[in-house]
Parts: C-alpha cells; sequence; structure tokens
C-alpha cells in the first residue's frame, strides 16, 4: 500500500521550494521505508536546483537525511524496522568499483543516484498518482518519508544512542568527504604539513581529520574569517585570509612544500596554485564542484620528477558501513566535534535553511523535519 507524505518539491531556481503532499511507492525486497526525523542542505541541493547537475525535475532532494526505519524489504540486512539510521549515496554493489568496497565510485552512480527513480525507471514517489522524481542520492529526504536501500543505510551504533538523529543527519555527505579525503584518500601521516583551502562543512571536516591524523602544520585558507575562527577552533594552526595572499604566505610557513594541499573551491586557479606550493610526493586533493569546461594546467616535470600526485575525490572514499561508525566513535570522543558547523531549522523554513548556506551566516544548515520521541 502506497504511504503519503510531505516533501519539498524543488522545480528550479526562480521558485522556492515547496512542501507539497505525496506518495511513496511500495518498497521492493532490498528497500526500507524511513521516517525522517531530520535532513542536512547541501551544496549538492543547490547545484541541482541551479540545474548545474543533470538531475531531472521536478525533484525531491534530500541527501543527509536521518531517520527511524517504520518497515523493511524481505532482502533487508541492514536494519529492521524501529532501528535508528543514517543515510548516503547508493551504489549497485556488482561493479568493478563496489566489488573493492569503493562505492564512492560506482560504476552505476548516475542511475542509482540522479536519475530521479529507480535504475529501471521505476518512481519510488508519486504525486496526485503520477511520478515525480525522487531517489536523489538514494533517499530524497526532504520529507516526511522516504525509500532508501540496503546499501545506503546505516543503523547509528548502540554507542550513540544518546546522540540525537538531528545531529547526526548530515554525517553523510560533507562531513564524510573531507574526513574521509584525509584519512582514506590521502591518507595524511603525522607531522606533515597539510593546507585546506575553503573552510564550509567539506574543508572544516578534513580540518578535524588532519587534527586526528597529526598533521603540522594545519593550514586553513578561506575569505570569511568567522569560518577561519572556527577553523582554528577546530585544529587548525594557522588561518590565512585568501584576499591576503594566502599562498605567499603558505609558502612563507612552509618553505619545504606541503605534504597535502585539500581543495574544496573547485576554482583551477586554486588548485594550480596549490600544486606549485606541493613538496616532493606531495597530494593535491580536489572535491570541489566546478564548471565542466574548466582545464587545469601543471608542469610536467614538476609532476613527474617529485612524484607528486593531483587526486580527484568523491565522498572521501568512505566504504558507508565502516567509515560512518567510525566517524561517530570519533564524534562520541571528542575528536570530530562536527556539531560547531550546524544551525537547525524546522522544515518549513527549508528555503530559510538554503538562504543561510548560500550567505555564509550557517555552515552546515539541518532540517528538523519530525520529533524522535
Ligand atoms: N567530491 C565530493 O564527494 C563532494 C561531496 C560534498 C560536497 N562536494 C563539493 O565540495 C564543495 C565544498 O562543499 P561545502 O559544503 O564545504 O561548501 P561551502 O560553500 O560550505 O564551502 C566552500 C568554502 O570555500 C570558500 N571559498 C570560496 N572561494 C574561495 C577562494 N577563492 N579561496 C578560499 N576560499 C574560498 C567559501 O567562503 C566557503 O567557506 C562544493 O563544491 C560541493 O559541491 C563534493
Ligand atoms: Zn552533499
Ligand atoms: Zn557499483
Amino acid at each position: 500500500m502506497a504511504t503519503n507524505a510531505r516533501a519539498a518539491i524543488c522545480r528550479g531556481n526562480s521558485e522556492p521550494f515547496a512542501i507539497e503532499d505525496v506518495e511513496l511507492a511500495e518498497l521492493r525486497p532490498d528497500e526500507l521505508r524511513v521516517k525522517i526525523i531530520a535532513c542536512g542542505v547541501c551544496h549538492t541541493d543547490m547545484a541541482v536546483r541551479d540545474q548545474q547537475l543533470p538531475v531531472p525535475m521536478p525533484v525531491v532532494l534530500g541527501h543527509e537525511g536521518a531517520g527511524i526505519v517504520e518497515e523493511v524489504g524481505s532482502d533487508v540486512t541492514s536494519a529492521k524496522v524501529g532501528d535508528r539510521v543514517v543515510m548516503s549515496f547508493n551504489s549497485c554493489g556488482h561493479c568493478p568499483s563496489c566489488d573493492i568496497d569503493a562505492p564512492t565510485y560506482c560504476y552505476n552512480f548516475f542511475p542509482e543516484n540522479w536519475s530521479g527513480g529507480r535504475p529501471d525507471g521505476s518512481a519510488t514517489l508519486l504525486q496526485k498518482g503520477e511520478k515525480m522524481n525522487a531517489n536523489f542520492f538514494g533517499q530524497s529526504s526532504f520529507a516526511t518519508h522516504a525509500i532508501a536501500h540496503d546499501r545506503n543505510v546505516v543503523k547509528v551504533p548502540d554507542s550513540a544512542k544518546d546522540l540525537p538523529l538531528e545531529r547526526l543527519a548530515p554525517i553523510g555527505c560533507g562531513l564524510m568527504t573531507g574526513a574521509g579525503a584525509v584519512l582514506n584518500s590521502m591518507k595524511v601521516r603525522k607531522g606533515l604539513p597539510i593546507a585546506v583551502v575553503g573552510v564550509g562543512t567539506v574543508g572544516m571536516a578534513a580540518i578535524m581529520a588532519a587534527k586526528i591524523a597529526g598533521a603540522d602544520p594545519i593550514i586553513a585558507v578561506d575569505m570569511n574569517d568567522s569560518r577561519l575562527e572556527l577553523a582554528k577552533e577546530l585544529g587548525a594552526t594557522h588561518a590565512f585570509n585568501a584576499k591576503d595572499d594566502a599562498m605567499g604566505q603558505i609558502k612563507e610557513l612552509v618553505p619545504q612544500g606541503l605534504g597535502y594541499a585539500f581543495d574544496t573551491t573547485g576554482i583551477n586557479k586554486v588548485i594550480e596554485d596549490l600544486f606549485g606550493l606541493l613538496a616532493p610526493m606531495g597530494i593535491v586533493g580536489m572535491v570541489g564542484a566546478s564548471d565542466p569546461s574548466h582545464m587545469l594546467k601543471f608542469n610536467e616535470a614538476e609532476f613527474m620528477g617529485g612524484g607528486r600526485r593531483v587526486m580527484g575525490i568523491l565522498g572521501g572514499d568512505s566504504d558507508l558501513k565502516h567509515f560512518l561508525p567510525k566517524l561517530i566513535e570519533y564524534h562520541l570522543n571528542g575528536q570530530f566535534p562536527f556539531d560547531k558547523l550546524i544551525g537547525y531549522f524546522p522544515f518549513e523554513e527549508i528555503n530559510e535553511a538554503i538562504e543561510s548556506s548560500e550567505n555564509g551566516t550557517v555552515v552546515k544548515p539541518v532540517l528538523r523535519i519530525a520529533e524522535e520521541a
């Protein structure tokens, strides 16, 4: 039987998100229905709204959902009815990347996450009986209820039973990406210098992870001074404003070069400048969304001669089922205090929440969709 729900519908950037009645489709054997308690707002939602990503419209977005499982299909093993879960991106489970537990590079990422329905084209969500585009990142959590999948749901460990779901909601995207880039992708070594350019959610998570890894110094760069202050609270040893020749200041601070440079801005000039600051064997990790027409240029001899690397990173190379519980443990023992980034909004204020992210007043807006108790 279909389940009635309310969902925020995105029809592009010329009109605000509108919360309307929808119906969830019946579950397939590998699917779960989750009552959403909270959902983070991320830049990727806005990139879709602005049609920078090929997701069909109108659509229900939201991909940092946390909630309580209400119903499970017969093949589901990741959670049972009543479990508290967080959701992340979906993957197919049977491609060369999924085979080696690298699901962020799933060969079927687009159909599983961005096609507006299930990979076979069927709808997970309907409005007045017609297909509504959804299944965004295998969830579409700007809604009271969502259909998720066995592969993109992680049960909150019992050790975190006292942590509210509204705090855990954003862990499955930007936070995981920044922390994973440092700990999984670049495998930052103790004692080596790192610079993080752009300290929004992803950059702040990278700073906290760099501290966990023991990097030194940890340099934050942004144009927003209050974000730079917060970055220092979270572990940055130095903070430079991009308007004040940050690259020159980094060069002066670490004349031997950077072990790691992490870019979240997606600006090609920034990435090229960072490449020029690398020590031998240094790595530039890049995650920022960029203009699809942009190209990067760097010196061939420096690239080869120093064994330098330029690394594209998706989702922080996170194998969800292991990495999300690990991040929750870091949070519980005080090493990953991401709650300092969060500002809460009621679901009805979704447009205000998006605005707060775009004007930089809130690093990570989280929508409160239902009471947990
Ligand atoms: N690759 C992935 O898996 C992945 C996952 C999540 C997000 N993203 C992308 O990563 C990027 C960062 O996400 P976020 O949520 O942290 O965004 P954000 O907007 O919160 O953070 C970006 C920060 O960069 C700063 N900035 C902009 N231009 C700058 C410049 N020239 N120099 C220094 N700082 C500058 C901004 O002030 C801001 O604080 C986005 O493009 C997002 O779409 C990628
Ligand atoms: Zn995201
Ligand atoms: Zn796959």
